[in-house]
């Protein structure tokens, strides 16, 4: 199959790879929990921060858990104000950064490229088996766009390049010809995998298609009435989601997908995803990732707007509001193991080194469960036991340590639970190799040194191992 080659396309190959896990952490402030509930990462989530790194940090907990991307990045027109910001470590790509991309720009595909490139890697990573990815686009990138994604995601997944009608006319200053669309590239996981896809009718879907007329002045429009006049340009009319969401690829249930939307500009997916719960009582949830200020202040504030009721609303269902809830979180600091613990002491919380190490061990995502010795759940074919604790005076205790007690009721707990193999994650053992194996115990070394970090271990055992 011919590839695509563009500069900077070896640096950015594997670049996804190298890219740090961070932590996601909650700002309860800017939260809309559901009643009576603290805000957790469980449920909707809008992240503030740059896409790159906000889907790595959504690896350990949604590979593969994804139903439906929808993204609508940067056309590369020239006129958008994107600038090439990776930490891609080459010469040739540092000299891009910082410099907003515009028409005259003679190696602006090949910036809008490497930016797209390690994204859609990760993309395709959350997304599940039976997953679609569907991705707007205009003339300017849609042949860069189709080799791209038959490149990363194979030409055998591409289902379809859906024409989306923008606008109703040309204007005045047209010189050639007048462009009227758009479109919305599918791509599956599997195709394979999806038996079929409809569209469930009733009287009314039928009378909205014949008279479909929303365009992209319908999408300000409805911005305008939540948040006032130009709170943003060119947003997507959420019908234009409904409609794509409303689609069933089977075997997915459409009433309870996931929806990952990591551009997610004024925030229209989520206004999307709420509405048709509403509609029809489902149990969708959305993930959007926005990198600009404005997360917060207009892409959040859309979506509190919606939950909450929108008074001067035309749709009855939008006015008294949409309800539903949603976590907002920012991007904290790199899981680097090595310096847990490092700075001013502070470490990530249990639940994020545990799906962290999971993911990193085995390449699953952690099934939560709760038990006793540290047991986190399970990932893959294997039970998970951690101990840990974001609390530098215990991880210098013997608590920290695995020891033979601890070990042999790990193993009586994987003998109740199937003979499920299990890896058991900590700062140290204080047991030898033999015992391990004839336990079944795979042990893991949390990978740094935390009693080096932590100091002289004056308090405690200090990395005794016994094996
Ligand atoms: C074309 S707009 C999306 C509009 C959206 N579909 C709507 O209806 O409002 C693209 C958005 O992606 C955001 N964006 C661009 N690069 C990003 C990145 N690296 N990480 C996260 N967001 C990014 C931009 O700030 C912008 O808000």
């Amino acid at each position: 199959m011919p590839t695509l080659d563009f500069k900077g396309k070896p640096f950015v190959y594997s670049h996804h790879l190298s890219v740090p896990f961070r932590e996601l952490v909650v700002d309860a402030s800017k939260s809309v929990p559901p009643a009576g509930e603290a805000p957790g990462l469980d449920g909707n989530l809008i992240i503030h921060g740059d896409n790159l790194e906000a889907l790595k940090a959504l690896l350990p907990r949604y590979a593969g858990k994804v139903d439906v991307i929808y993204i609508d990045p940067p056309y590369n027109t020239g006129n958008e104000g994107w600038a090439y910001n990776d930490n891609v470590n080459a010469p040739q790509l540092k000299a891009w950064l910082g410099k907003t991309v515009d028409a005259d720009d003679m190696e602006r595909h090949d910036k809008w490229l490497c930016m797209m490139w390690p994204r859609l890697q990760l993309l395709r990573e959350l997304l599940s088996e039976t997953g679609v990815i569907l991705v707007s686009m205009d003339e300017t990138e849609i042949s860069l766009l189709y080799s791209a994604m038959d490149e990363i995601f194979g030409s055998d997944n591409r289902f379809e390049n859906i024409i989306w009608k923008k606008r109703y006319g040309g204007g005045p200053k047209e010189k050639f010809f007048v462009n009227l669309h758009e479109y919305v590239l599918v791509y599956a996981k599997s195709k394979s995998v999806i038996t079929k896809i409809d569209r469930p009718l009733t009287p009314e879907k039928i009378e909205r298609y014949y008279k479909w007329t929303d365009d992209t002045q319908t999408g300000s429009a409805e911005l305008r009435s939540i948040l006032g006049p130009d709170a943003f340009p060119y947003p997507k009319p959420s019908s234009l989601l409904s409609t794509i969401l409303e689609a069933k690829f089977h075997p997915t249930d459409n009433a309870n997908v996931l929806v990952l939307d990591s551009f997610a500009g004024s925030g229209t997916t989520a206004h999307a995803v709420l509405a048709l719960n509403k509609a029809d009582g489902g149990n969708r949830k959305f993930i959007l990732v926005e990198t600009e200020d404005y997360a917060d202040a207009l892409t959040a504030e859309r979506v509190r707007r919606v939950i909450k009721g929108v008074p001067g609303a035309k749709d009855a269902a939008l006015k008294d509001g949409l309800g539903g809830s949603f976590t907002f979180c920012e991007l904290g600091e790199p899981m680097d193991m090595e310096r847990f613990f490092a700075e001013d002491g502070k470490a990530p919380s249990w639940d994020q080194v545990a799906r962290y190490v999971a993911y990193t061990a085995t390449g699953e995502t952690l099934t939560r469960a709760e038990g006793e010795d540290g047991f986190a759940g399970h990932a893959g074919p294997y039970r998970l036991h951690l101990l840990y604790r974001d609390d530098p005076k215990w991880m210098r205790s013997n608590d920290a340590m695995l020891d033979l007690t601890t070990a042999e009721r790990i193993a009586a707990a994987a003998q109740a639970d199937g003979g499920k193999p299990v890896l058991v994650f900590a700062a140290g053992k204080l047991m030898g190799q033999r015992a391990l194996t004839d336990l079944g115990i795979t042990f893991c070394q949390l990978p740094y040194s935390v009693h080096r970090i932590l100091g002289d271990g004056s308090e405690g055992v200090a990395g005794v191992d016994a094996a």
